[in-house]
């Protein structure tokens, strides 16, 4: 008997055109499977706000329980225009994050060869970043409440919990990639000058983690200017670790110079693998198009070339990430957002067929 190499992953589509991306990256990397003598053995969950229409919430109590056993989860978007929008994060997208200490989010922000930026003038070499945001803590703690709702005298607070632990790790993550990449550059995301306790203690620490890596350059930048220096200076970035919120800001502000939001790809990474990671474009749901077919699935492919990297399929990764810079480069098959009128299938037969 052969023994092939197999792969359990748990898939959940959820909402939109994550229902149109997933099956789409999906057939892609079932071909690099086919190619590369390995099967990826699926199983979708049909969670999201149809389910939750029909039972009250996300997904079921023992969520977790039911992922664990897989190598990886791939999600597409939760969201609908139907539900209050914090309902489908809460539910589903923060308790897997959170639940499975996938503490490391990576969003690679790169533009491909063949797209033109929106930035003009800009080339392959200029945008080649990679986010390190915090995916656990910061921001997205959850802690907070309203008062005297509805009232002129309403009051909401949102509070962000930054610890030590968790700043520590996440900068510490951010420095090794650094290490490893040729310009061995990092940028971290800071507002010490607004926020005197969460961000002075974020700076301090990116400071003393320095001290470890004296071959990587390290640099802090308010957001606000750094959000401006990857529009006009963007070939003066590598790596950048900000916290939960400012890297979600930061990474569509990425996807959008490397041609559009259709193009972000994204692991939600838990290092240590105690816990399954889970691999998405960085997109959402995107009502507005979704039951189109016209959805880019660059951005879910990519995710999934990410994925097929994590589980130990790095040359499969390499030809999923060839095979779409092919197709761009080509200038053929190409979805609206990217100026084309290709829809999302036959941009995924595309690269399916240029594997
Ligand atoms: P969005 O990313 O869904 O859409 C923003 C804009 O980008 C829209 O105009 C959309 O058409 C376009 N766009 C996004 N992906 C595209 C693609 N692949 N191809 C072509 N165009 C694309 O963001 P939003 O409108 O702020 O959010 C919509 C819903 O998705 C909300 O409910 C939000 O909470 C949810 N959301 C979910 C996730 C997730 O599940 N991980 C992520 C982000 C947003
Ligand atoms: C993303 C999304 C999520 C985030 C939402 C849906 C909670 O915008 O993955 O970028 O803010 O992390
Ligand atoms: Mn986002």
């Amino acid at each position: 008997m052969g023994t092939k190499r197999s792969y359990g992953i748990a898939v959940i589509a959820g909402d939109g055109i994550g229902l149109e991306v997933v099956p789409a990256a999906l057939s892609v990397l079932h071909e690099a499977g086919r190619q590369g003598g390995f099967t990826l053995e699926c199983k979708d969950f049909s969670w999201g706000c149809d389910y939750h229409a029909e039972n009250g919430y996300m997904m079921p109590e023992n969520a977790l329980e039911l992922l664990e056993p897989y190598n990886a989860i791939f999600l597409g978007a939760v969201g609908s225009p139907q539900i209050a929008e914090h309902v489908p994060v809460w539910g589903l997208v923060l308790p897997i994050r959170k639940g499975f200490d996938q503490y490391v989010n990576l969003r690679p922000m790169r533009l491909l060869p063949g797209i033109v930026s929106p930035l003009g003038g800009r080339g392959v070499k200029d945008v080649d970043m990679v986010c390190v945001r915090e995916n656990s803590e910061g921001e997205y703690s959850g802690i907070g409440k309203r008062r005297l709702i509805g009232t002129p005298g309403e009051v909401a607070e949102q509070t962000a919990i930054f610890t030590r632990r968790g700043v520590e790790r996440i900068v510490r993550y951010a420095f090794e990639l650094a290490s490893r990449r040729p310009r061995k550059m990092l940028a971290s995301a800071t507002k010490s000058n607004a926020l005197q306790h969460s961000m002075v203690m974020w700076d301090e620490i990116v400071d003393a983690i320095a001290e470890d890596y004296p071959s990587v350059w390290a640099t802090s930048y308010h957001i606000d200017a750094l959000a401006a220096r990857m529009v006009s200076h963007p070939q003066t970035l590598d790596v950048i670790v900000a916290s939960n919120l400012f890297g979600d800001i930061l990474t569509d502000l990425g996807a959008a110079i490397s041609g559009s939001l259709g193009m972000g790809a994204s692991g939600n990474i838990n290092p240590e693998r105690r816990y399954p990671s889970m691999f998405e474009a960085i997109h959402g749901s995107a009502p507005d198009i979704a039951g189109q077919g016209i959805a880019n699935p660059i951005g879910a492919t990519w995710a999934g070339a990410m994925l097929l990297q994590h589980i130990g399929e790095a040359e499969a990764a390499r030809r999923v990430m060839r095979a779409i810079e092919r197709v761009l480069l080509a200038g053929e098959a190409r979805t609206p957002d990217l100026g084309g009128d290709a829809t999302t299938e036959q941009m995924t037969a595309a690269i399916a067929a240029a594997l």
